[in-house]
């Protein structure tokens, strides 16, 4: 319950706007910890960094919420040169993408403008060899993006396209199962966003045990599960749970973001984990920035203190 109040408290000052100006002109020094610049070609350096710890990346172009389609066609072609530029520079285009910065909710000549760009960047994701990881938004959005979800899958397969699972959710159990018959590479989060009780879970024990049920079920079914967590309990309860049902390494990656947890990911990562960093990158940072500093009291003092310094 502290946790939501702390959450809501953050993220409602973050949203007004003297505030937005403020922390946009003074914190992109502190931004810094948890985006890798502003530029794709920083966020692929990120990549080539990280691999030198056996690290592997999933690029996020930073934006989401795009109101215009002309917006929303530039964002995807942005993305569209991501892939292409990460793969000449010989990494495997892993993006993630969020619908809502590509169009979703957006109508165009009768079709959904996101899933009409989801499909060029999936499309090329599979062309290149790539993945794509449709990342879960609000909830008003969750029905919209497993539908799309579905028709990816069926058009790209699921060693093309995934997306995301909120275990602050109550409904996502359910979402879950409802999938299985698609085989699908889901990663399994607790989720970022400020949602009423009416439809998240206020305790964070009961998050933290929905995440363990939702990983759990994921990886009996038999499909591949992204473990998107720095809870180190979680991650100790997962390696015992794969060992004691014999669930291969292959079937399964933890995942964290850019900028937290480094140690963990470097321990994982050398004990024969697979372990990807989630990499944003771009201008528009000050959403995924406010999620951040909403996650843990600490960084508020550190988002002060880098302030502070100028
Ligand atoms: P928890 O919040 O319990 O934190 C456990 C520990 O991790 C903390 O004690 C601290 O040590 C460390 N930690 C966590 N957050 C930190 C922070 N901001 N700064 C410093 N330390 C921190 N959400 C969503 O709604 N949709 C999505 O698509 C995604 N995608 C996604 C991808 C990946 C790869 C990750 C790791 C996370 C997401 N998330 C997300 C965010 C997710 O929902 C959640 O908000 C954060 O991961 C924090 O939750 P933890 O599981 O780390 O646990």
């Amino acid at each position: 319950m502290i946790d939501r109040i702390y959450r809501s408290t953050v993220l409602g000052v973050a949203g007004r706007k003297p505030i937005e100006q403020l922390v946009r002109t003074r914190a992109w020094g502190v931004a810094q910890r948890f985006v890798a610049g502003e530029e794709s070609s920083t966020a692929i350096a990120a990549v080539q960094e990280l691999a030198q710890d056996g690290i592997l990346g999933n690029l996020d172009l930073l934006g989401e919420f795009v109101s215009s389609p002309e917006t929303a066609n530039t964002f995807a072609e942005q993305v569209l040169a991501l892939q292409t530029q990460a793969a000449a520079a010989g990494i495997r285009p892993y993006v993630s993408v969020k619908l809502s910065s590509v169009g979703q909710g957006q109508t165009v000549e009768g079709a959904d403008l996101g899933l009409t760009n989801a499909r060029r960047i999936v499309g090329q994701a599979k062309r290149l060899g790539g993945f794509v990881c449709l990342d879960m938004e609000d909830h008003p959005r969750v029905d919209q993006t497993l539908e799309q979800f579905r028709v990816l899958v069926n058009e790209f397969g699921h060693d093309t396209v995934g997306t995301v699972l909120q275990s602050y959710l109550y409904r996502s159990e359910a979402d879950r199962a409802s999938l299985d018959d698609l085989q699908p590479n889901l990663r399994i989060v607790k989720g970022a966003y400020l949602e009423p009780a009416s439809v998240a879970m206020p305790d964070k024990a009961d998050v933290d045990a929905s995440y363990r049920r939702l990983v759990y079920a994921h990886l009996k079914a038999g499909n591949y599960t992204n473990v998107a967590s720095h809870d180190e309990s979680i991650i100790q309860d997962v390696k015992h749970f794969v060992l004691a049902h014999g669930i291969p390494k292959t079937q399964f990656e933890f995942q964290m973001l850019y900028g937290i947890r480094r140690d963990l990911q470097r321990e994982l990562a050398q004990q024969g984990y697979t372990v990807r960093a989630y990499i944003p990158y771009g201008r528009d940072w000050y959403a995924y920035f406010s999620r951040r500093i909403a996650e843990r009291p600490a960084n508020v003092m550190f988002v002060l203190r880098g302030m502070l310094k100028g």
